[in-house]
């Protein structure tokens, strides 16, 4: 039986900064951050957006009645959790309108976590092919003004339902893993953006990849050259592309020349959105597979899932005949749609995300074009808005 993602959507804000803007503003050379970091736009993400927020904007859309009425798993994967005891699916649940009998968990490795959820859906359908499950990466990555990991930041969600007989890739049942106690990369619970050593946690990166990929291709008996093509956890583009880079002695030149085409379809929308921590490999696999025109029902691709601290989980799938009437077809559009701001508005953006404080707050969220939205906090109790319901 054939188990995989069936529909894949993603979500992000309506603003952007453009990022040879920001590097002119942070005494940068503008290529350093569009060549170096390979990034051209990075999302603002406003005050009404949240982990949550952004799940259910990036679900809603791409779930029909009979989806809704089969899904009895929804995981959110986020290291952008907006409690430390009640789990962020709840809330998603709700605002997406899911069935009581529900199992409703979040799940935390920071960006890796979102796999675990894919994996875990996997082995449910598996069991209850009937079922559905229902699995986003969603977070705000936040490093902080003016710091090195500035240009890496960004946000949004990628929503993805795993069926039996699934439109758009069929996915392997083996996987190689990795995960050990790494310190590149963690935000303890009193700080709101991430503390990283972030050429270590580069470094981390990349041997973790060539680890768990070389053991994927020898304890499953692959040869690399069955892979049409590489899709990596993005942070920022460029890493992925030192990540396949390292791994371009192991097959011919017609082999390395195909994997850095593909690569460059993989990282297109990132390179337009910016980090989204958990959801950032499965923005890369939308990219791939909506912009890549060389790519084939049957092909396989590699996938490589990177959380800090750290985990690495190397996994395939096969593309399925059907498989863009399962994709998110508008967003290279919405994407395009964005209105820019100045780097003073990101900034002003930045600092008045609602505070982590008991008081009553509320967010203006009028300019917020999305159907979900944060309006604030009302007796130490979170404020969503659904416009449609
Ligand atoms: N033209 C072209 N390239 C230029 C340039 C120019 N004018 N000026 C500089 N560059 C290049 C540099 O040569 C360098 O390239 P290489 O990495 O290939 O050598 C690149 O631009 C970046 O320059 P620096 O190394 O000087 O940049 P930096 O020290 O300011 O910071 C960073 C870069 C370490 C990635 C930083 O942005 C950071 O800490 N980011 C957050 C951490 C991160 O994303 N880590 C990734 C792995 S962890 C992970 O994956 C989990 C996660 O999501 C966080």
């Amino acid at each position: 039986m054939k188990v995989g993602i069936d529909k894949l959507h993603f979500a992000t804000s309506h603003l952007y900064v453009d990022m040879a803007e920001l590097a002119t503003a942070r005494q940068a050379e503008p290529d350093k951050y569009l060549i170096g970091i390979g990034q051209s736009k990075m999302a603002v993400i406003p005050p009404s957006q949240d982990a949550v927020t952004l799940a259910a904007n990036a679900a809603a859309p791409m779930l029909t009645a009979a989806d809704i009425a089969a899904i009895d798993l929804l995981v959110v994967g986020t290291e952008s959790g907006i409690d430390n005891s009640k789990a962020s699916a709840i809330y998603v649940a709700k605002l997406l309108g899911l069935d009581r009998r529900v199992r409703t968990i979040e799940m935390k490795e920071a960006c890796y976590a979102a796999t675990a959820g894919v994996q875990l859906a996997q082995d449910h359908v598996r069991v209850h092919p009937d079922k559905k499950a229902l699995v986003i990466g969603s977070d705000v990555a936040r490093y902080g003004l003016n710091t090195p990991g500035e240009p890496t930041q960004g946000g949004g969600a990628v929503a993805m339902l795993i069926s039996a007989d699934p439109k758009v890739l069929a996915l392997g049942t083996e996987s190689s893993l990795l995960s050990e106690d790494v310190m590149d990369f963690w935000r303890p619970l009193y700080h709101t953006e991430a503390l990283v050593d972030g050429k270590y946690s580069s470094n981390i990166y990349i041997d973790y990849f060539q680890d768990v990929f070389k053991n994927y291709l020898q304890t499953t008996q692959t040869s690399p050259e069955a892979l049409t093509a590489l899709v990596f956890h993005l942070p920022y583009t460029k890493m992925g592309l030192k990540a396949l880079r390292s791994v371009l002695p192991l097959v011919g030149a017609n082999q390395q020349a195909q994997w850095l085409a593909h690569f460059e379809h993989a990282r297109q929308l990132n390179r337009q959105v910016g980090n989204l921590y958990t959801g950032s490999l499965y923005l890369s696999l939308l990219s791939q597979l909506l912009t890549d025109p060389q790519l084939q029902p049957g092909n396989q691709l590699g996938l490589f899932s990177y959380g800090s601290g750290a985990e690495g989980e190397f996994y395939t799938g096969v593309i399925q005949p059907d498989c863009q009437a399962g994709l998110d077809q508008g967003l290279p559009q919405r994407l395009a749609r964005r209105r820019r701001v100045s780097v003073a508005e990101y900034e002003a953006l930045f600092s008045h995300q609602l505070q982590w404080r008991a008081d009553d707050q509320s967010v203006s969220y009028a300019d917020d074009p999305h159907r979900f939205v944060l309006t604030g906090q009302k007796d130490e109790q979170r404020q969503y808005l659904d416009r449609q319901g």
